[in-house]
């Protein structure tokens, strides 16, 4: 490994943007899948790693939910999130902010508590094990109808203390965020915070209307928006955080080339930008490989990829006071790094 490569791997880091259902490995899919007796099309962890290969985000989509029919049991949750988090804790991870889709659960008829619960355990066992601090994102999925969404809201409400926020994921085209208009406002007057996945593939149209009638803390990807000037600027001033991930990006030919990826601008132009993983299992890397993968194609220097370590703190959503310590802790690494 080179040396930057070395340094931004040794760093503290947060992650902002993971799917745990994204980090579902195909070793871990076989053998939960051998103990619920539940049979999947592939004969080996080669052929499943074979077929992830995708022209879009939709490919992807159906492969990543046929997955997640094996998850079934608390423990299957359990399992899944701790395999995310000790990944997690081998690349200096020491503060996670993990999305989870019920709906993808809920719809084959898993309980929320069977999903959250097992999640939820994982964390704990992390924190208590590594000192890792973490926040749930409950995500409603776009392609479903809002008032599915409600449902799911309202199942979250029992859970209240354990999450942080609402997000919106799934398939963007098509189902813009004006179409969660309603359910985001009931969110935020329960007191959640918002996120929206807005501009990945879709315009920079869906990133305005995220900021506008969604009233998200943080853009997901935000790729998009900087077709728009206007909103750029916005973005830029308000100091919006967008999560990026690079190695996402070219999996699903939101990019084509990693040197021509927008992070580079969105730096340049003072964006609050942060680098993700996503869905790592599907994706080819975990944080650090995200990180990793930008250095060459953009010319990263050393400042910028403290930089970029130093926006996933301020993008977190973490008190002030543990803000400063991550920060202060990130500047000690950095300075004794050799
Ligand atoms: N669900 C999991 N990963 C996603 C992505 N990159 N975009 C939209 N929905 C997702
Ligand atoms: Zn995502």
């Amino acid at each position: 490994m080179n040396e930057l490569a070395r340094f931004v791997s040794s760093l503290p880091k947060a992650e902002l943007h993971l799917h745990i259902e994204g980090t579902f490995e195909p070793e871990l899919m076989f053998e939960i899948a051998r103990r619920n007796n539940i049979k999947i099309p592939y004969d080996s962890v080669e052929q499943v790693r074979d077929a992830y290969r995708f022209g879009n985000l939709q490919d992807f989509l159906d492969i990543y939910y046929a997955g997640a029919n094996v998850l079934q049991t608390e423990r299957d949750f359990y399992d899944l999130t701790r395999a995310y988090l000790d990944k997690a804790h081998e690349q200096n991870v020491v503060h996670t902010e993990i999305f989870f889709d019920p709906q993808t659960h809920t719809h084959r008829g898993i309980p929320f508590d069977t999903v959250i619960r097992g999640i939820r355990a994982a964390l704990d066992d992390a924190h208590n094990e590594y000192g890792m601090t973490s926040h749930l994102i409950m995500s409603f999925l776009r392609h479903l109808p809002e008032e599915d969404a409600f449902k799911t809201l309202e199942q979250g409400l029992r859970y209240r203390d354990w999450i942080t926020a609402v997000g919106l994921d799934s398939s963007e085209l098509g189902n813009p965020p004006s179409k969660f208009r309603r359910v985001f406002e009931r969110a935020r007057a329960e007191g959640f915070l918002t996120v929206a996945h807005a501009g990945e593939e879709g315009p920079a149209q869906y990133v305005r209307q995220a900021l506008d009638l969604l009233r998200v803390s943080r853009i997901d990807h935000g790729n998009r928006s900087l077709d728009d000037e206007v909103l750029t600027r916005e973005l830029v001033r308000r100091q919006i955080p967008l999560t990026v991930c690079p190695l996402s990006n070219l999996k699903l030919q939101v990019c084509r080339d990693l040197s021509k990826h927008p992070v580079r601008r969105m730096l340049d132009m003072g964006l609050l930008v942060t680098v993700n993983s996503d869905d790592p299992a599907y994706f080819g890397g975990y944080v650090n490989e995200n990180y990793i993968a930008l250095i060459e194609p953009l010319q990263m220097s050393r400042n910028e990829l403290l930089r970029l370590v130093e926006n996933s703190f301020r993008a977190a959503f973490l008190d002030d006071n543990q803000r400063q310590t991550y920060l202060g802790n990130l500047h000690q690494a950095a300075e004794h790094f050799n």
